[in-house]
């Protein structure tokens, strides 16, 4: 990315403004403005005064050793994270939910935290015998069962370090990041559910293991009751492992240093990267940021975060962020549309959920899907809704405002990467002054700020580099086994001690921030650099669109001509004279020079399997170029549909 040019031109304009609901800040954990002062005064004090709230067998020495771009956060501090998401809750509130959980094909569990540390201890002690040790590697490749995260939670207390790998990955993504890892044991499941059909989950790891020679055991939670392949003397059923098992585990003491997780992420050259999260500053970010950011009352939350904890979002605001707040969470199993459209509504209204953190893809589906399936259940528990994972449309957040929260709750829309661990930009729900499309502002303790090509802070409503000028306790540590790589990309652009998020943003003259999607799909187009994510914001403001993606494409005249990919909302009609009126639609709203040169309407959006807009490939179908990587599409078919559309769309204007 060094010689990159970082420069963007922000167009979009949008002056909605929403103020936390009445009410809402009477109750709120935050009610004033005093933390941000009191964070930016002396933000190690802050994070320390955070730290304190969890529970630590040594004390730290040092709250924060900065040696850019290295750092370690409470440096000789030990404790255990699993001691702190479980044992501590067992005093006063063992008989606590930790998760509702609720099955695909309709089973329901209700876990208590009692139980929760049972099964940890009962797995963690079958780990032990299994030769499992502090610092080993264990890979992880299973759906959303309870299981799951007791099997994370099981590392934990052994001081091994997991490694999850999404379920819906190939045996060949699992081969990949079991032999970078060097995972000793995998824990798996016969199969999953989604969509009423089983996924070949143990399957897939007898192929991937073929070629991942570290691995000695694995162990296969019974779900679907498929038939699977056995090797014996390295397969053993999870429940034969933890039938005979005491349930109580003495959990290792770990540094605040050690290593906790590895989860890896694609990355833009295709060879995977495993980003390192380390304990104290990782625990201490996420529940601090789950409790303030969520404005968690545990003792009445309902909480449901939605991603699937194969991603980082489920680590950090499914397990870690909400256990060690002692947290109610809901988790679920499958698909949102199965068996019909309303099964999320149906959970909400069923355990009277009060917080839903979920993704803008999976809302503009719903805005897709229409808001009958919302508007047949009650959903009148709720009272703050959040997002994450690519920037929100302003359509789509006064969607989710409008009828999932009934105008009543706030949405707080999080920023923030798998490597920095922790939501960095956000709004706190009890004060901020919301508007669609903003993250607002960033994180008590947080510094974050905009640069130009040559690393000099732009001024408001001037697009530019996202970059983090501070260090904060839950950022990656490193890239597994690979160093150089981590400097080069996230610290050398702008020296060592500022970190590059890849981002692209604009701040406003309030000085909220905007986030503008990766810099690698800024356009240019007759000497402008635009950002396709206001391109497609001003699409998705049209009331027939559910979804879209703007790509650009080669063109003599302009440079870069813009091409929009459009997903109608479900009770929408297609024809010559809609695309005209969309693209009028984009000149007006953002100008004349963003206006699309071609539309091409089609029924779905190449997706990346957690969601995002994956127009690396929409640029390749627009260029007539061969496609690049496709092994972290989730939905492969749409891209053939695509391209057939693309072949006859009518001529470009
Ligand atoms: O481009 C930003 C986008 O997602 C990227 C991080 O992706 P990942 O590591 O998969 O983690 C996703 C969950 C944290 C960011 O670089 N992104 C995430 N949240 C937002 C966002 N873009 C805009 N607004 C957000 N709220």
């Amino acid at each position: 990315m060094a010689d990159e040019n970082l420069d963007i031109d922000a167009l979009l304009e949008e002056n909605r403004v929403v103020d936390p609901p009445e009410g809402f800040t009477a109750n709120a954990l935050i009610q004033d403005d005093s933390v941000y002062r009191d964070a930016d005064a002396d933000f190690e004090a802050f994070w320390a005064s955070q730290a304190q709230r969890l529970t630590w067998s040594r004390p730290w020495e040092s709250v924060l050793e900065w040696t850019p771009p290295w750092v370690k956060w409470f440096a000789g501090g030990r404790l255990n994270i699993s001691v702190n998401c479980l044992d501590r809750h067992l005093v006063a509130n063992a008989d606590r939910i930790a998760y509702y959980w609720e099955g695909e094909p309709g089973e329901q569990r209700a876990i208590t935290y009692q139980d929760l540390y049972r099964d940890v201890c009962r797995f963690a002690n079958a780990l032990r015998a299994l030769g499992v040790s502090k610092g080993d590697r264990v890979g992880i490749y299973m759906g959303m069962v309870p299981e799951l995260p007791v099997a994370m939670l099981a590392c934990a207390r052994l001081g091994a370090v997991h490694s999850v790998i999404f379920g819906g990955f190939s045996a060949d993504a699992v081969r990949d990041r079991m032999i970078d890892a060097e995972a000793k044991v995998l824990v798996t499941q016969d199969g999953g559910w989604r969509r009423g059909a089983q996924v070949p989950l143990k399957d897939n790891i007898d192929r991937a293991l073929e070629g991942a020679p570290s691995v000695k055991s694995v162990v296969v939670v019974r779900r679907t009751g498929q038939d699977v392949g056995w090797v014996e003397g390295r397969d053993a059923w999870y429940h034969d492992l933890v039938a005979a098992q005491p349930d109580a585990c003495d959990p290792e003491e770990m540094d605040a240093e050690d290593p906790l997780y590895i989860l890896y992420t694609s990355g833009t050259t295709g060879k995977p990267k495993g980003i390192l999260h380390t304990t104290g500053g990782y625990l201490v970010g996420v529940a601090t940021t789950h409790r303030l950011i969520f404005d968690i009352h545990p003792e009445s939350d309902v909480y449901w975060c939605a991603a699937d904890i194969g991603w980082v979002t489920g680590h950090s605001y499914i397990v870690y962020g909400p256990l060690a707040n002692g947290t109610t969470s809901v988790l679920y199993e499958g698909a949102p549309d199965f068996p019909d459209k309303d099964r999320w509504w149906s959970m909400i209204e069923r355990y009277r959920a009060t917080i839903l953190y979920t993704a803008p893809t999976a809302i503009r589906s719903f805005m897709k899907w229409g808001t009958e399936y919302p508007a047949k259940h009650d959903l009148s528990s709720l009272r703050l809704l959040g997002t994450v994972g690519e920037p929100i449309n302003p359509e789509a957040w006064m969607w989710y405002w409008e009828f999932i929260g009934g105008e009543l709750c706030p949405v707080v829309d999080t920023w923030w990467q798998t490597e920095t661990g922790m939501i960095l930009i956000t709004p706190l729900p009890g004060i901020t002054r919301l508007k669609p499309g903003s993250g607002t502002k960033p994180f008590p303790g947080v510094v974050a700020d905009i640069f130009d090509e040559n690393g000099k802070s732009v001024g408001p409503n001037t697009g530019g580099s996202l970059v983090l000028k501070r260090p904060w306790p839950a950022m990656s540590r490193t890239i597994w086994g690979d160093r150089d790589r981590y400097v080069q990309q996230y610290f050398s652009r702008f020296g060592p001690s500022v970190y590059l998020t890849g981002d692209g943003a604009k701040r406003d003259d309030d000085g909220y921030f905007w986030l503008l999607g990766r810099i690698d799909d800024v356009m240019n187009v007759a000497g402008h650099r635009l950002s396709t994510f206001e391109i497609e914001s001003a699409l998705v403001d049209h009331p027939a669109v559910a979804e879209a993606a703007v790509v650009s494409r080669a063109d003599e005249t302009v440079g870069e001509a813009i091409v929009a990919y459009v997903t109608l909302k479900a009770s929408e009609h297609g024809d010559e004279a809609l695309i005209a009126d969309l693209r009028e639609h984009v000149a007006e709203k953002i100008g004349k020079i963003a206006r699309p040169h071609g539309i091409i309407l089609t029924d779905d959006l190449p997706k990346t399997r957690s969601g995002k807009i994956m127009r690396r490939l929409l640029r390749d179908v627009a260029n007539g170029r061969t496609l690049g990587d496709v092994t972290t599409l989730a939905n492969a078919d749409v891209v053939d549909q695509i391209r057939t559309l693309a072949a006859s769309a009518p001529a470009e204007e």
